[in-house]
């Protein structure tokens, strides 16, 4: 895992934004992704807001729905992702000095169409996320299926703003830091499955 974490940890200071592939396993992708449908068919999932006051407003700027994972009552599959990001999180910090102490992760469901509209991780009032980590659990994604984050890269060394984009393939982790990079969710054919989160200074 760590030669994962380091690729992640190299896109980001040379590129801004890292990308890991085989985060988790097919069958670690499944699972995750069985569980997240089983809470949603239980009701416990609700749209998404906007900001420190989580306002809704009615899927014009984002049209999720999300379910904060919760340690106390996880799943032994969402155990052992958070242990994952747990690890991840001791590799950040030996190397990188962020002094990373806390995280929050939610599962996210863009239904058919869904999107959210370009911005930043980090609320005004709250500059404690340093890192914004988001995994795919989408098995048998296809480029024609839309749903791409889209990441602007900006200006630098005689390089005007552009924008990259990221299928949401099944496995995958993007991180880029959260005060840092703009980015946006396009709307996608088909249902699109993520566990989103951020890591945390104290
Ligand atoms: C977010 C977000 C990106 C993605 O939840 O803040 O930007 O690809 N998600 O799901
Ligand atoms: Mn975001």
């Amino acid at each position: 895992m760590n030669t994962v974490f380091e690729s992640v940890i190299d896109g980001i200071v040379s590129e801004g934004y890292g990308i890991a592939d085989n985060f988790l396993t097919p069958e670690e992708v499944t699972t995750l992704a069985s569980r997240l449908r089983e809470h949603r068919g239980a009701g416990q999932f609700r749209a998404a807001g906007i900001g420190n006051q989580q306002k809704i407003v009615q899927h014009t700027i984002r049209g999720d729905e999300i379910l904060w994972l919760d340690e106390a009552s996880a799943t032994p599959e969402e155990t052992a992702f958070l242990h994952r990001i747990n690890e991840f999180v001791a590799y950040v910090n030996q190397t990188c000095y962020l002094g990373l102490r806390e995280y929050e992760f939610h599962y996210a469901v863009y239904p058919p169409g869904a999107f959210y509209k370009r911005h930043l991780d980090r609320f005004r009032s709250d500059s404690r996320r340093k890192l914004s980590v988001i995994c795919y659990l989408n098995s048998d994604w296809l480029e024609t299926d839309g749903g791409q984050l889209a990441i602007y890269l900006p200006e630098a060394e005689g390089q005007s703003e552009h924008q990259i984009t990221v299928n949401p393939l099944g496995g995958r982790l993007v991180c880029f830091e959260s005060g840092r990079l703009e980015h946006e969710v396009l709307p996608a054919t088909r249902e699109r499955l993520s566990i989103t989160g951020w890591l945390k200074t104290g």
